[in-house]
């Protein structure tokens, strides 16, 4: 028996992609869901597939860059299943287009889902993880382009950094409560990601915009492996696996890991420089 038997996930952007696979995923795991997206149907036909197949599910309506609508999912959850064991904050938007060519509107929108939205869902979910018995974990959604930055979609790489960044103190500052924090890296998946970002964009900041031109070039440079892109199914393959392992980090596909050292060799030499020259000041500073 797994587990993660008879505990809740929530999940956020569960009404399609990767969210809704990760909600099959645990319910395979026998626990309960509930599916939240700022498509009230998408959450709600999530959770009524999930109880046609035996599963206890909820799904609602709420939108991540807007704390109420957490706090009011987050209290009907503790009504119903009294605490959470999983909490996946996956939601994340798209704005392809040059760095110079996002808008503040478009940095307002994208900082304001895939980082506040973020740290909305783990703060309003982050009692009821507290209040759980068994295993208890949290999954960032960032993305290969955080480990292989390409040109075109800087906005949302900052954003996927600032995702990153947010994991790994997140981690370090609930480990005392025995809370794992998993960040997921996954690369192109085929999902509705483009479409379902443009849907959800509000409508005081104007409409999405997308050009050919810098689609073409996040195609062109998003590696040459025969596992760039995949299903979301096949993407969480090793989730549960490795979440409760208490991994860090998972890569779901897309193989690029030449491209990864390349960047943090380059690291690793600036701080080597860095100590070679502290090193070399202090042999020459007089006795
Ligand atoms: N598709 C890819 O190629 C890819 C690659 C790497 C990372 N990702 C990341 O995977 C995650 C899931 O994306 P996906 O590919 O499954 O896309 P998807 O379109 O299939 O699912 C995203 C869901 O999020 C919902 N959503 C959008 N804005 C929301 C908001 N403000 N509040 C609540 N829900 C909201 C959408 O309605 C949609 O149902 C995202 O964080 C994305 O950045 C996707």
């Amino acid at each position: 028996m797994s587990a993660l038997a008879g505990g809740t996930a929530v999940v956020t952007g569960a009404g399609s992609g990767l969210g809704a696979a990760m909600c099959d995923a645990f319910a395979a795991e026998g626990m309960r869901i509930t599916a939240l997206d700022i498509n009230r149907e998408a959450a709600e036909s999530c959770a009524n597939r999930l109880v046609d197949s035996g599963t206890e599910a909820l799904g609602r309506q709420a939108d991540v860059a807007d704390r109420a609508s957490l706090d009011t999912a987050a209290a009907e959850v503790a009504e119903r299943f009294g605490s959470c064991n999983v909490v996946a904050a996956n939601v994340g938007v798209m704005q392809f287009g040059r760095l110079e060519d996002i808008s503040a509107a478009d940095w307002q929108w994208l900082l304001s889902v895939n980082v506040v939205g973020t740290a909305n869902t783990v703060n309003a979910f982050l009692p009821l993880l507290r209040a759980a018995d068994g295993p208890r974990h949290i999954l960032l959604t960032a993305s290969m382009a955080a480990l292989v930055p390409t040109p075109r979609q800087g906005a949302y790489i900052t954003t996927k950094f600032a995702v990153t960044g947010y994991g790994d103190v997140l981690r370090q500052e609930l480990a005392d409560d025995g809370i794992g924090v998993t960040v997921v890296f996954p690369s192109g998946m085929m999902t509705t990601h483009l479409d379902s970002s443009r849907a959800a964009r509000p409508r005081e900041l104007g409409e999405s915009w997308m050009r050919d031109e810098d689609f073409e070039v996040v195609v062109a440079t998003a590696g040459t492996g025969d596992d760039v892109i995949t299903t979301a199914d096949d993407a969480i393959h090793d989730l549960v696996h490795d979440m409760l392992a208490g991994e860090p980090y998972l890569i779901t596909h897309g193989s690029r890991l030449d491209e990864i050292r390349a960047r943090h060799q380059a690291i690793e030499d600036a701080h080597q420089r860095m100590r070679a020259a502290r090193d070399e000041r202090a042999r020459q500073q007089p006795r």
